[in-house]
């Protein structure tokens, strides 16, 4: 059985964890194969919204298992306070949740390294959500890092220890005012671990390869966005890991050829957080409504988010390098009351109108191109069926799928898994 993959298209943000849940009835296995803590995705049923880092959208499913991937880091700390906050729900995670024994660890230092990095980058800070997610990649291609797997072997407090010491002498280098008690953050790690060691921590790969034969149905759920992508992103305001589709490959050791659907999530307008170059973004009042009434605040940090307009030279760069079979267009009814609807069809260059994403959309290389569409006043967020879709949404949308020249296959009208038009 083939597995399909959901992504976000954009910076990030666009609501993946909502579809995740949405979808997670079809699916046996809701796999995380990259990021960390660093996401927050949100899912909202019965009146109540849950914010998950770490733990696969698929865990309020009564039977699926949701397994982190090789490809993600995690922090002990901050995934035991996901777990102790989900602990009314009467959820098995000894049953439920499952960990690569090949999954690394963001150590306290590893956060403080972060800060201390993003502090002394000054001005050109990443806006990195500070979670420790760039130091812990970096160990982890340096070939440094401490796995999930290594915290049950004997020698592991010396491998601790060692990567902490080395960590300490970089933190000294960047002679930052970081303040902090590591005898404190310590305590709390190592209690921690002990809530990780309670779940299976397991070989995931093999149990990817043995689901797939048994033909068991996997869904992988990537984080962040194709726009914050560590090579194709807007490098370097990115993140640390692969979130386009080959990173479920590598995050969770999937063959290219085991890959059947690919979803990809946009927003009907885009936002990104922290710093980069973005194209659409908006610095009027249309793009304050987009924020307000949007409620675009980060899951993670609360950080404002940006807001623009939609841009079609970034999602079809994006569906391009993911092979996006099926599209899920989220927040459409935070549009609703605007005139107008502005959609970037092309970027302006030195070099002329171009339709593709170049090496650099600084706002000095680039300006958008737009072309104009009629808006709609209706609240779209009780309606149920395409039917009741005012005549110019469903023109947005039709104009979309043929830009991108791919089927929209679900519309979300709001936050409630119930506010999800299947078309
Ligand atoms: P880091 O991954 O925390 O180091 O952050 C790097 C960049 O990616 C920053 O601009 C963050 O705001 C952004 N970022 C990281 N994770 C997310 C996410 O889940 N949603 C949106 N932006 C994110």
């Amino acid at each position: 059985m083939s597995v399909d993959l959901l992504l976000g298209l954009q910076w990030g943000d666009e609501g993946k964890g909502k579809i995740v849940d949405v979808l997670t009835t079809d699916y046996d296995i809701i796999a995380r194969f990259q990021g960390g803590p660093n996401a927050g995705h949100t899912l909202k049923f019965d009146g109540i919204s849950h914010v998950l880092h770490t733990i696969p959208s698929g865990i309020f499913h009564p039977s699926a298992i949701n397994l982190i991937g090789n490809g993600v880091v995690i922090d002990p700390v901050i995934f035991k306070g996901e777990l102790d906050k989900l602990a009314g729900f009467n959820i098995d995670f000894a049953k439920k949740l499952y960990v690569s024994k090949k999954a690394h660890l963001i150590l306290p230092t590893h956060r403080l390294l972060d800060a201390a990095s993003e502090a002394a980058k000054g001005k050109a800070k990443i806006g990195s959500t500070l979670k420790g997610i760039g130091p812990t990649y970096m160990d982890k291609t340096g070939r440094n890092g401490i796995r999930v797997g290594d915290i049950l072997l004997e020698d592991w407090k010396t491998r601790y220890n060692t990567l902490r010491d080395k960590h300490l002498k970089m933190l000294a280098n960047y002679n930052s005012s970081l303040e902090y008690d590591l005898t404190d953050l310590e305590t709390t790690f190592f209690q921690s671990l002990e809530t990780l060691k309670s779940l299976p921590l397991i070989d995931s790969e093999n149990f990817l390869h043995t689901a797939q034969k048994e033909n068991k149905k996997i869904l992988a759920e990537g984080a962040q966005g194709s726009l914050l992508d560590i090579d194709f992103g807007t490098y370097p305001f990115v993140t640390s890991s692969t979130t386009t589709a080959a990173g479920a490959c590598t995050g969770l050791g999937i063959a290219p050829n085991a890959v059947g659907d690919v979803f990809g999530i946009f927003k009907a307008y885009t936002t990104r957080v922290g710093s980069g170059p973005f194209p659409t973004e908006l610095f009027d009042e249309v793009g304050e409504t987009m924020g307000r009434v949007g409620k675009e605040f980060g899951a993670t940090t609360g950080r404002a988010r940006r807001c623009g307009w939609i841009d079609l030279v970034a999602l079809k760069y994006a569906i391009r390098v993911n092979g996006v079979t099926q599209l899920m267009m989220m927040k459409g009814d935070v549009l609703s009351g605007f005139s107008t609807i502005k959609v970037c069809t092309a970027y302006k260059t030195k070099e002329g109108v171009i339709e593709h994403l170049p090496f650099s959309i600084e706002p000095e290389n680039v300006t958008p191109q737009y072309i104009e569409l009629q808006g709609w006043k209706e609240d779209l967020t009780q309606m149920s069926s395409e039917s009741e879709f005012p005549a110019t949404f469903n023109d947005y949308i039709a104009y979309l799928e043929k830009e991108l020249e791919t089927p929209i296959k679900i519309v979300s009208v709001g936050p409630d898994r119930k506010q999800t038009i299947f078309r």
